[in-house]
C-alpha cells in the first residue's frame, strides 16, 4: 500500500484544528504531514499523533517538496493563491473556501451526496459551505425518490462558523453578562467586536457573510447555489434566509420541501433512515429532536420534527442540525481526501 504525503493549510485555525482531531481518530495511511499558516502563527508548536510538529508560514515554496493532497481551510484569498500552485505540483487540494465552489471546473463534493464528482477533479476539489453540506445530506435520497421541486431554507448556525473571532465574540459578551448582569447589550461600547456587527449574545443576526445587490446575503446565495450545482438542478427555485444565533458550535436548519412526487410520511422517514450520513431523532411523545449540543462532536447529520406542510401539495417541512466544523468543514474534507486515497492505492 503506497503512503502519502498530507499538508494541512490553515492548522492552526478552528476547521484546521478539527481537521487534526478527526486525522488522529481514523488513522489515514499517511506517512507524513505537514502544517501551514500564515507569518502570524509560524513557528508555533502543534501536537499530532503523538509528536511536535513546527507550523510553517505558507509560502509560493511550500509546496516545491511534493504532497499528494492538502487541505486547504485558511480562507479565499489565500486558496485563490496557493491552491493553484500547490495543484501545479501535482497535489489535490481539497478546498474549504468558497473560492473555487462555482467554478464549472471544480467538483463541489459531499461524499454521501456526489462522489463521483471526486475523479473529475483537476487537481482542486471544492468542499462545500457548511450550511449546504448537511442541508444536501438530508435532501439527496429525497430527491432521488420524490424529485424536488422547490425549497425554503432557514438557518440558525453558530458563531463558530465565523471562526475563532465569532467564537470571541460570544465569550466576551458572556463575560460581559456575567460581570455587569446587563442583558441588553446594544452596542460594542462594553467590549471589543471581532467579528459580527452588533453583540452576538442575546441577539440573532439575520446577516451572514456580506450583503448583495440582491438584497440577499453571500452566505444565502451560496446555499441556494450550491444546492443547485451538488443536486445537479441548476434551476431549481430555492429561498434561503441565514440567521447567526447565540449557540458556540453546531448549525440548525428548518428545511421546507415540495415534491413533484406524492409520498408516503412512514416511507420518507425511512428512506432518511437508511441513507448514508443521516441520524433520524424524531420522537415527539418523548421529547425527542436533534439539538445542536448532541450534534456536536459526531458526523451524522441530524433529522427531526418531520411532518408534512399542509399549506402545499407534497410538502415536508424537517429540522436538521450538524455539526458545522466537522461534517460542515473538516470531516467532509476528510472523507474527499480518504476516497482519493483508496483510489490511488
Ligand atoms: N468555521 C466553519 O464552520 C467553516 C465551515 C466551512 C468552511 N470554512 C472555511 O474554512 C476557512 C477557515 O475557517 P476557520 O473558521 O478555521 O477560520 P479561523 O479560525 O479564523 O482560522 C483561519 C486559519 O487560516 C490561517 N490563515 C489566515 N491567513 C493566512 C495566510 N495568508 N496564509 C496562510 N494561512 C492563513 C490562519 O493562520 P494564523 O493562525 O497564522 O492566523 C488560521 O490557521 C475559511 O475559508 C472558512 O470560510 C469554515
Amino acid at each position: 500500500m503506497k503512503n502519502f504525503k498530507l499538508a494541512v493549510v490553515g492548522a492552526t485555525g478552528v476547521v484546521g484544528r478539527a481537521a487534526l482531531q478527526i486525522l488522529e481518530e481514523k488513522k489515514l495511511p499517511i506517512r507524513e504531514y505537514s502544517f501551514f499558516a500564515s507569518k502570524r502563527s509560524a513557528g508555533s508548536k502543534i501536537n499530532f499523533m503523538g509528536k511536535s510538529y513546527i507550523v510553517q508560514e505558507l509560502t509560493e515554496h511550500s509546496f516545491d517538496e511534493g504532497f499528494d493532497f492538502a487541505i486547504f481551510s485558511a480562507g479565499g484569498e489565500t486558496s485563490k493563491k496557493y491552491a493553484p500552485i500547490a495543484s501545479s505540483h501535482g497535489c489535490i487540494v481539497v478546498d474549504n473556501s468558497n473560492a473555487f465552489r462555482m467554478d464549472n471546473n471544480v467538483p463541489l463534493v459531499v461524499p454521501e451526496v456526489n462522489p463521483e464528482e471526486i475523479k473529475n477533479n483537476k487537481g482542486i476539489i471544492a468542499n462545500p459551505n457548511c450550511s449546504t453540506i448537511q442541508a444536501v445530506v438530508a435532501l439527496k435520497p429525497l430527491d432521488d425518490k420524490y424529485h424536488i421541486k422547490r425549497i425554503v431554507y432557514s438557518t440558525y448556525q453558530a458563531v463558530s462558523g465565523a471562526g475563532r473571532d465569532g467564537i470571541e465574540d460570544l465569550e466576551n459578551g458572556i463575560n460581559h453578562f456575567q460581570k455587569t448582569s446587563n442583558v441588553n447589550i446594544v452596542s460594542s461600547e462594553n467590549y471589543k467586536l471581532k467579528k459580527f456587527p452588533y453583540p452576538i449574545f442575546n441577539n440573532c443576526l439575520p446577516h451572514i457573510d456580506v450583503f448583495l445587490d440582491n438584497g440577499y446575503t453571500k452566505e444565502e446565495m451560496k446555499m441556494i447555489n450550491e444546492t443547485r450545482k451538488i443536486l445537479g438542478k441548476p434551476n431549481l427555485p430555492i429561498t434561503a434566509t441565514t440567521v447567526r444565533v447565540p449557540v458556540f458550535n453546531s448549525h440548525s436548519e428548518s428545511i421546507n420541501v415540495e415534491f413533484e412526487n406524492n409520498y408516503n410520511l412512514d416511507e420518507l422517514i425511512n428512506i432518511l433512515k437508511n441513507s448514508p450520513g443521516i441520524k433520524v431523532i424524531d420522537d415527539v411523545t418523548h421529547i425527542k429532536y436533534p439539538i445542536a449540543t448532541q450534534a456536536t462532536g459526531q458526523d451524522s447529520v441530524l433529522v427531526g420534527r418531520i411532518r408534512r406542510d399542509y399549506s402545499i401539495q407534497n410538502g415536508l417541512n424537517f429540522w436538521c442540525v450538524a455539526d458545522n466544523i466537522r461534517k460542515g468543514a473538516a470531516s467532509n474534507a476528510i472523507q474527499i481526501v480518504e476516497k482519493l486515497i483508496s483510489n490511488n492505492t
